[in-house]
């Protein structure tokens, strides 16, 4: 780690954004968010007045070219993380909107990186670029495995990835994609797969939950992924890859054992559909590790346990609606 680092994280009022700007403003480095989002309603999930003070906020659409440049410019950022983009759901629902933040979005990220020089580039795909698990060897799934997304989402994040091969190819941009699965924890509130931490926000409600599918996949804690985030973000990596971030494979039902037991309340109030999400349920996350080093994931019962904590302050200090 450089002491004249310098981040700007898009997307960074969102969930993962959240734990990523808790994690660099803990470390004393300077940091800059641009959002569209005003509110910055996550942000007192984790941070403090002062903390939140330390972060200088650039309220901007990454769809709008000149906001990514100026924003890049202004902030004197040397490594950027972009996270912004309209999850599953809002593009499926307007997937003109959908193309225009997640698709123009990071090509106007790759654009600016080029014409500003800069080195170090970490963008979020996802999960969602892979097909159903019968379509691949019944094992963890490598980071290379076809990509055969059945989603707007899914051939947005597609596109991304091929946007960055492009920019190595033709402006020698180097670049490293990470496609996280379910993530969980403070701040996850929207999203296909946000249903089981709404479970854990009602539990710290007392509040029974239906979390919507069941199966297999990897529960990636928002803290964890944020951190393999910074790492790549901070790695010296030549090339355009795109890696799978990896984490416990867990079933539903075992999420919910986490959370009655971190809510002995909860016994027997959260339910969930037991049909899977169409993705492979487990994936390799051995290149990733090669490319950035040794990646810690906290045990399920120990984010689950630190959510419910987080949520009752929350509640109790009036940081959170019900809803999220
Ligand atoms: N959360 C997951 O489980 C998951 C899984 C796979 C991939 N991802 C990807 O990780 C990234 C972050 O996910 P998240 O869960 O934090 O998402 P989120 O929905 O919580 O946050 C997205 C943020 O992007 C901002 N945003 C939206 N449009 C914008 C625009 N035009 N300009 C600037 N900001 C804009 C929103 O205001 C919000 O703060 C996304 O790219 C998402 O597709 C997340």
């Amino acid at each position: 780690m450089t002491s004249n680092e310098h981040f700007l994280v898009t997307g960074a009022a969102g969930c993962i954004g959240i734990w990523v700007l808790r994690n660099l403003v803990q470390e004393g480095i300077p940091v800059t968010m641009l959002d569209l989002d005003m509110k910055r309603h996550r942000l007192p999930l984790l941070l403090n007045d002062e903390e939140i003070a330390c972060i200088q906020f650039i309220h901007g659409d990454v769809s709008d070219y000149p906001s990514v440049e100026n924003a890049i410019k202004s902030s004197g950022a040397n490594r950027i993380i972009h996270l912004a983009a309209l999850q599953l759901p809002f593009c499926k629902a307007d997937p003109v909107a959908g193309a225009r933040v997640n698709v123009v979005g990071t090509v106007n990220i790759f654009e600016a990186v080029k014409r500003l020089g800069i080195k170090n580039l970490v963008y979020a795909s996802s999960i969602a670029v892979y097909g159903m698990s019968e379509e691949y060897p019944d094992e963890p799934l490598a980071h290379d495995a076809p990509l055969k997304p059945r989603s707007h989402y899914g051939v947005y994040k597609q596109a991304n990835e091929g946007t960055a091969k492009v920019y190595l190819r033709d402006d020698s941009i180097s670049s490293i994609g990470l496609r996280p699965y379910v993530v969980y924890g403070a701040g996850r509130d929207q999203g296909m797969t946000s249903t089981p931490t709404k479970a854990m926000l009602a539990a710290a409600d007392g509040q029974p939950y239906h979390i919507s599918f069941g199966g297999r996949y990897c529960f990636q804690y928002g803290n964890d992924t944020a951190k393999a985030f910074i790492q790549a973000a901070r790695a010296d990596f030549k090339g355009a890859e795109v890696f799978n971030i990896g984490g416990d494979s867990v079933s539903t039902a075992e999420v919910i054992t986490a959370i009655e037991q971190a809510n002995p309340s909860s016994r027997s109030r959260i339910t969930f559909d037991d049909n899977p999400l169409p993705f492979p349920p487990d994936v390799d996350n051995r290149a990733l590790v090669s490319a950035i080093g040794p990646m810690l994931f906290t045990p399920l019962s120990e984010g689950v346990a630190e959510t419910l904590d987080i949520f009752r302050r929350a509640l109790k200090e009036g940081n959170i609606t019900k809803e999220g």
